[in-house]
């Protein structure tokens, strides 16, 4: 067996990471292999003479986007070592943190009953629960009051064109600038992902993103179905919350999805639950959040 841990060569090592990924955690979190592969800008791999054994994904930022080793090959202190390959991989140690804009996950799910005493033995706190949600479109039935509401407050909502690219921008980075890289990839060629909540003025006061089948094929599609859509990055201007511009947003998006013929909408990585409850969201899956202080 190899006896220390290398840089992980997609190119070369693509289809052994897919296998891997079956065998550790295909019964429980099969993946779309398009989504595993975006979920792995960075690598390292563990492997003996025959086989991958295990990998870890990570970001530059210092997200840590999972870490997965073969069950024959458990608490052997492969885990440990890859997780020290990343650690030794940055000369300047980063913000240490589960999750992350590339990543598959934001945390580590609660089903996997290894990942926290894992972390926690590697010196990481595990933090709040957050949540996936998701509804069969079949369920949701839009109330008649909301998009009265948004009608009485002179709110309209409308898919972003490609001359909006500027305004969302200015708008995102304005008010939720982590999400900026997110929609700066839906312009030029996929502004009508992008729904925007504009008031009378047609300044912009809230945004999300939509991914409709078969263009976006869901990162857990093979659970949720091949034809699941994905609603994210629900914001709503900070000087205009509490006016239910987010509701009737979610909503809207919605009915978008209902209307496309999606049977499934997903929510990924919210804490806000009751407030997609509300609109008929339940909890898909939760994960734990997890920082790694420095020093
Ligand atoms: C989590 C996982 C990667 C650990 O891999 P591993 O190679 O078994 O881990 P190591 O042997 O390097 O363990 C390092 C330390 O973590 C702790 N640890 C790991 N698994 C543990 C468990 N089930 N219970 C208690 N402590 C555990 C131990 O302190 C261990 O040190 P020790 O072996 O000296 O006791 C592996 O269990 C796995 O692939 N699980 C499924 C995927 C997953 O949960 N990933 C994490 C979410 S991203």
């Amino acid at each position: 067996m190899r006896s220390a841990p290398r840089p992980l060569d997609l190119a070369r090592d693509r289809a052994a990471l897919l296998q891997l990924w079956e065998v550790t955690l295909g019964a429980t979190w099969p993946v779309h292999a398009d989504a595993l592969i975006a979920a792995t800008p960075l690598g390292y791999v563990f492997e003996t003479p025959d086989q991958l054994v295990g990998a870890i994904a990570f970001d530059e930022s210092g997200a840590i986007s999972y870490v997965i080793v073969d069950p024959s090959w458990r608490r052997q202190g492969i885990g440990r070592a890859l997780h020290d390959a990343v650690v030794d991989h940055f000369r300047t140690p980063p913000q240490w943190h589960l999750g992350g804009q590339r990543s598959i996950w934001p945390g580590a799910p609660t089903d996997l009953l290894d990942a926290d005493p894992f972390f926690t033995a590697l010196g990481w706190v595990m933090g709040h629960t957050v949540v996936d949600m998701s509804m069969p479109t079949s369920d949701f039935r839009l109330d008649p009051e909301i998009p009265a509401r948004m009608a009485a407050a002179g709110v309209r909502f409308d898919h972003a064109k490609e001359g909006d690219a500027n305004d969302v921008i200015a708008y995102e980075s304005r008010e939720h600038p982590v999400w900026v890289p997110y929609f700066r990839a839906r312009f030029p060629d996929e502004p009508g992902s992008v729904l925007l909540a504009r008031d009378r003025g047609r300044t912009i006061v809230g945004a999300l993103l939509i991914d409709l089948p078969p263009r976006h094929r869901g990162r857990w599609s093979r659970i949720l179905g091949e034809d699941m859509a994905e609603i994210g990055c629900v914001g709503v201007a900070a000087a205009n919350n509490n006016q239910g511009i987010g509701t009737a947003l979610v909503a809207e998006a919605t009915s978008i999805v209902k209307k496309a013929g999606a049977p499934v909408a997903f929510l990924a990585w919210t804490s806000r639950i009751t407030f997609y409850e509300r609109l008929g969201y339940t909890v898909w899956r939760e994960y734990r959040t997890g920082t790694r202080p420095l020093g």
